[in-house]
């Protein structure tokens, strides 16, 4: 079992090697990250990462875990069974290191849709891209809870392939199985559900069903299927349900511009989507201002501190991350 110690030297000497990496990273890829994007990736906390048999995996940094996800050969691809739009379940290797991942290739952008569930849509996005995009805007605002998401073939298709987390468990799971949260992790959970919520509103997330929420064991939230989000409607999806916010998220919020957005998430959108999200943006603020305004700011902000002591798990050094990511 490895001690704190032990991850922090490992951490350590991941990051000369992620230095190295990052370097080789500009010289191949030119233009340097937006400033506010590395500051946010300076900062990202240490995540483990395992693969199939539970092992860690030998990367910790989104850089390294992209390269990863492009470079490593397929081993086997398998339909997910519980997936509606094709999502498949793969084995990836690469360098000796052997991971699960989701490859969504689905693709479909339409006008004046109504959803099975009746609502109707102006605008209709059911799209691999968006899950890279909710991947990368997420570190844009200081989140670290969607795993990294690249664009890449499988075969002959085009699609996003996202790291699998393991061992955790769908929201559908954890109520058909009445799992219990401790009580010392219900506030823990609750902050990452407002968060979860903020976040689906900015990028206009249609899906959030219980399948595309996942619990670990420590109860930290992944946020997983993204493709029926940034469609390019300038109203909030579920205004109603934005009660709280963190301090970092309402921060970041506020300093995301049209110029990060462009950069982050190029050939994935185009300004249409880039400019209704910025709209969806300022509602989100309106609507917690008024909050605010109403009830008062420790009402509606808060500190998301996660639990200074960890709940027995079966793996203690599964929690991927303690402290709150902040950003500059
Ligand atoms: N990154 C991931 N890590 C772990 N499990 C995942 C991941 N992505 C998907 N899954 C699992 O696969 C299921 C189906 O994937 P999802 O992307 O939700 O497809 P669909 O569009 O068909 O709902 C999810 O409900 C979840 O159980
Ligand atoms: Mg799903």
């Amino acid at each position: 079992m490895p001690t704190a110690a032990h991850l922090a030297a490992r951490s350590l000497r991941r990051s000369s090697r992620q230095a190295l990496l990052a370097a080789a990273a500009v010289l191949l890829a030119g233009p340097a990250l937006p400033e506010n994007l590395a500051a946010a990736s300076r900062e990202q906390p240490p995540i483990v990462w395992r693969g199939p048999d539970g092992q860690p995996l030998p990367f910790a940094r989104d850089l390294e875990v992209e390269a990863f996800l492009r470079d490593a050969e397929v081993l086997s691809s398998v339909p997910i069974p519980e997936g509606t739009t094709g999502a498949r379940k793969l084995l990836l290797e690469h360098d000796g290191a052997r991971a699960h991942a989701v490859f969504r290739s689905h693709h479909d952008a339409d006008r004046g849709v109504h959803l099975e569930d009746g609502r109707r849509l102006a605008f209709f996005l059911d799209s691999y891209k968006s899950e890279v995009a909710a991947y990368r805007l997420s570190r844009l605002l200081g989140m670290w809870n969607v795993p990294p998401a690249v664009v890449r073939r499988v075969g002959k298709r085009l699609g996003s392939v996202q790291l699998w987390v393991e061992g955790a468990r769908t929201q559908t799971t954890v109520q058909e199985k009445r799992i219990v949260v401790p009580d010392e992790l219900l506030a823990w959970r609750t902050k990452q559900t407002w968060e979860m919520r903020i976040f689906d509103n900015l990028i206009n997330n249609i899906d959030r069903n219980a399948g595309n929420i996942l619990w670990s064991q420590a109860w930290d939230l992944w946020l997983i299927d993204h493709t029926r989000s940034f469609a390019r409607a300038t109203e909030l999806p579920s205004a109603d349900r934005i009660h709280r916010c963190s301090r970092r998220l309402f921060e970041a919020l506020a300093r995301l511009d049209e110029e990060s957005l462009a950069t982050e998430l190029e050939n994935l959108f185009g300004r249409f989507e880039i400019h209704a999200l910025l709209v969806r943006r300022d509602r989100v603020l309106e609507h917690l201002r008024s909050l605010i305004a109403d009830l008062g700011e420790d009402a509606v902000l808060f500190d998301l501190e996660a639990p200074a002591t960890a709940p027995e798990l079966d793996e203690p050094s599964e929690r991927a991350w303690r402290r709150p990511a902040r950003m500059p």
